[in-house]
């Protein structure tokens, strides 16, 4: 693809869209070309804000411009499909906020529209593309610790006023799908996918899990146990190990300043130098990929959002958390 500069598009102008959007100004070879809201004074306000030339009041109409190369979906979960979908059909790559559906069965869906209209789509899971992040799985894949053996993560906070789509079904709510989708792509990396999953989650009066813990169980014997809620400040670490160590990741663990290499030797603190609000990351991968001709960003593979997918799938069917749609999307 002979682009000098990448045209963006945001779609949404809320909370993520703020950050994915301040970030990228750390790229020169990324320009934000349009911006979409639901309304057109969202539009006017976020345009102004970053210099932004053509702001919608639709997304569609954002799709239909011809003004950009690749889309950014920063909406709730639910609404992420359908404009993926659109965006896709109309050939312009995407990147899109985690999770990139509700269902294993859409994100299937979403890739096989971008492979038969060549057009790249990656899910916007940034903890894969930290600098830190990959270099303390390097260290895995070196042997550092041995063959890994055990993984933990968790994730959650406790806020007196949480953001109301955490709370709303119709918006995807939930800490599992939020925040769990962190600890359990920390333990698919670490491990890979297990063969047997059990879940136990604390459901509010709506539906709406609150606390989720999962056991992961692996054929050689590994396990993981993974952790979100939102009920109590979490520590927000994650850990990797093996017979000759651990390699830890302190908290955020998604998006982490240093790692821990604790080994036969002792502890030693591993500085990686990260920058920026680290969403940078994820979108120099993409318009790498979409430069490469690529329609799967080989640092956000395809195989891993179906597959944590897959296993959200069955944990919500484990702890009774259903989403209105589920019985068009689950399943297949
Ligand atoms: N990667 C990360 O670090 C990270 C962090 C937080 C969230 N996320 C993900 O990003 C997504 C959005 O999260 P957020 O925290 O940015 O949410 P948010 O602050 O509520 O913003 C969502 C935006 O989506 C648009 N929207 C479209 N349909 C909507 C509806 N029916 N109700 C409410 N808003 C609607 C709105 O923008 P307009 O009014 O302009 O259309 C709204 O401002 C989620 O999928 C979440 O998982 C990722």
């Amino acid at each position: 693809m002979g682009i000098d500069r990448v045209r963006w598009g945001i779609v949404a102008t809320g909370n993520i869209s703020t950050s994915f959007t301040k970030d990228l100004a750390v790229l020169d070879d990324a320009v934000v070309t349009a911006i979409a809201s639901r309304s057109q004074d969202s539009a006017e306000r976020f345009g102004a804000e970053f210099g932004i030339e053509h702001r919608f009041d639709d997304y569609q109409r954002l799709i239909d411009s011809g003004v950009v190369d690749v889309l950014y979906i920063g909406t709730p979960h639910p609404q992420h499909y359908s404009i993926a979908r659109a965006a896709l059909q109309a050939g312009i790559a995407v990147l899109c906020e985690k999770p990139v559906t509700l269902t294993a069965k859409q994100a299937r869906d979403l890739i096989a529209v971008a492979v038969e209209n060549d057009t790249l789509f990656a899910e916007a899971m940034w903890m894969r593309t930290n600098p830190v992040v990959q270099a303390m799985f390097a260290d895995l894949a070196k042997g550092v610790v041995g063959e890994p053996m055990q993984a933990l993560a968790d994730f959650g906070f406790h806020r007196q006023q949480l953001a109301p789509r955490l709370l709303d079904r119709d918006l995807g709510g939930g800490i599992l799908m939020d925040g769990g989708i962190y600890p359990m792509t920390f333990g698919y990396m670490a491990l890979g996918r297990p063969e047997e999953v059990k879940a136990v989650g604390s459901l509010n009066e709506d539906g709406v899990d609150l606390s989720v813990a999962m056991a992961w169980k692996y054929a050689s014997g590994a396990v993981a146990a993974l952790t979100c809620g939102l009920r109590s400040h979490h520590p927000f670490t994650a850990s990797v190990s093996g017979p000759e160590g651990s390699l830890l990741l302190p908290g955020a663990f998604h998006h982490p300043e240093y790692y821990v290499r604790q080994t036969a030797s002792g502890d030693e603190r591993v500085d990686v130098p990260v920058h920026g609000l680290g969403y940078h990351y994820e979108a120099a991968e993409v318009m790498r990929s979409m430069r490469a001709g690529l329609v799967e960003c080989p640092a956000l593979p395809h195989a891993a959002t179906v597959e944590i997918l897959e296993l959200l799938d069955e944990t919500r069917r484990q702890i009774g958390v259903s989403y209105p749609g589920d019985d068009e999307y689950l399943g297949g």
